[in-house]
């Protein structure tokens, strides 16, 4: 039985919720293992639109497990707000189908107000996070100073474990200007949604090893990209989990053994949100229009995203920073129509080439793109579902990019649409 993890292997929005929505027919449980709801994963199932943020891709199709874990940072008002819009749409979410580890950290009112104050202090500052926490959370789970869903369930740890929190919060809101938290107040309000959270808790450690005895295939989600990895990433422009596929282990609690294949989502070209460096970005035509024809705006926060050339250099280094086993190729469809396309094959640094990313900030700076032209394709590519319905150029394309990134595809995607997929190989029956 195969264990499937899926991660993104770029900077985020590669279509990871699409492909972990079209697998899901072939697991059992699906599970998060790091991120919160910074994450945005659209799906489209027969022209209805999901947009899930920090419930599990799996949700949408119904009579799976979906699973929270305890890499997970969770904003428990998020989550009931996004369970009421996705059953609005006609999901089923109950504690039969959903289920977050006890262990799992929370997203309090504060580390968002900290996220943001942050950002709007001055440009230094400035990494262009989605404000929603996420960084603060982690620092305080580090920290050892985190609620955790466990918490909720005790009137007088929960006090505990919130004045531990406010000792620490309350100095630094001093130092940015921020008035000192309202103790009664966020205390109220974590009663509130305390039973709500809790008909969902449950030790999803043992649940998982239990599954995984009796045979039952696990898909592990992955949010961001490998790019936004809090050690392997451009850091400091980077979110704070590990997003890497490694995580997914310690994400929920089963041993490395637990994975059998790991699919790496990569986008066609690509995209970045918020600060940082991005070698292959287009700041000219051609990126505008990989921006029109892909509809780059950010599922989280709105935001326009950054476009570029395909970077195989850079996603040659993440697949092999979260061991990927093979590539679905998304969102081929949007490169349609170009005449010419390039992809980075390594950089140029200080006259020098280099065949991976350097890690200091100001030779990430200085590298330039070196880049192989590759003749585009007139044909439409949209809804293709097996490689005959590939022309030929495109073809040549997905392949060089396998042999560039030294990892074959299992998967390309040419729509939003969830059946619009080639499947070339099949995850889970490696
Ligand atoms: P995620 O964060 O990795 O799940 O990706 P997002 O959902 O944030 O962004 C990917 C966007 O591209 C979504 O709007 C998807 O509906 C869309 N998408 C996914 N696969 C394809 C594809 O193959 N072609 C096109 N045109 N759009 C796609
Ligand atoms: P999905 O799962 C793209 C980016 C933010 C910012 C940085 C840090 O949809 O691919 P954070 O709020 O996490 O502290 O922000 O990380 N970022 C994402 N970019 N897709 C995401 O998730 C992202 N989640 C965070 O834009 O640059
Ligand atoms: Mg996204």
């Amino acid at each position: 039985m195969a264990n499937v993890v899926v991660v993104g292997a770029q900077w985020g929005d590669e279509g990871k919720g699409k492909i972990v929505d079209w697998l899901s027919e072939r697991a059992d449980v699906i599970a998060r293992f790091q991120g919160g709801h910074n994450a945005g994963h659209t799906l489209v199932v027969d022209g209805e639109v999901y947009k899930l943020h920090a419930l599990p891709s799996g949700v949408v199709r119904g009579g799976k497990l979906s699973v929270i874990g305890n890499g997970v940072v969770l904003d428990p008002w998020h989550l009931i707000k996004e369970i009421e819009t996705i059953r609005a749409q006609g999901v089923s979410i109950t504690p039969e189908t959903l289920m977050i580890a006890e262990n799992t950290p929370l997203i309090l009112p504060f580390h968002g107000e900290l996220d943001r104050a942050r950002e709007n202090q001055n440009s230094v500052a400035k990494i262009g996070t989605t404000g929603r926490g996420i960084g603060p959370c982690y620092e305080d789970k580090v920290g050892r100073r985190v609620i955790r869903v466990a918490d909720l369930a005790d009137a007088a740890t929960l006090e505990l474990r919130l004045d531990r929190a406010l000792v620490h919060h309350d100095a630094l809101r001093r130092g940015l200007g921020l008035e000192p938290i309202k103790r009664d107040e966020v205390l109220a309000q974590l009663r509130e949604i305390s039973a709500e959270i809790l008909q969902y808790a449950a030790p999803v450690w043992k649940v998982l090893n239990e599954k995984r005895k009796a045979g039952k295939r696990i898909l592990f989600e992955g949010a961001q990209g490998a790019l936004l990895d809090i050690d392997f990433g451009t850091y400091p422009f980077v979110t704070s989990s590990n997003v890497i596929a490694g995580q997914a282990a310690t994400g929920v609690g089963v041993g490395p053994g637990a994975i059998d294949f790991v699919l790496g989502i990569v986008k066609a070209y690509t995209t970045r949100v918020g600060e940082g460096p991005f070698p292959t970005e287009l700041d000219d035509a051609d990126g505008q229009r990989l921006g029109e024809r892909g509809h780059e705006f950010g599922t989280t926060t709105g935001r326009k995203r950054r476009c570029g050339w395909f970077d195989a250099c850079l996603v040659r280094q993440t697949c092999a920073t979260s061991g990927v086993s093979g590539i679905s190729l998304t969102k081929l469809d949007v490169l349609d129509g170009f005449e010419t396309l390039k992809i980075c094959v390594g950089y140029e640094l200080d006259g020098k080439s280099l065949d991976y990313l350097p890690t200091a900030a100001d030779e990430q700076a200085r590298c330039t793109p070196v880049y192989e032209e590759i003749e585009g394709w007139s044909e439409s590519t949209e809804g293709a579902r097996s490689w005959a319905d590939l022309p030929a150029q495109a073809i040549k394309y997905v392949r060089r990019i396998e042999e560039l990134i030294e990892c074959p595809v299992a998967l390309v995607s040419t729509s939003p649409e969830r059946e619009d997929t080639i499947l070339v190989t099949d995850p889970f029956s490696d």
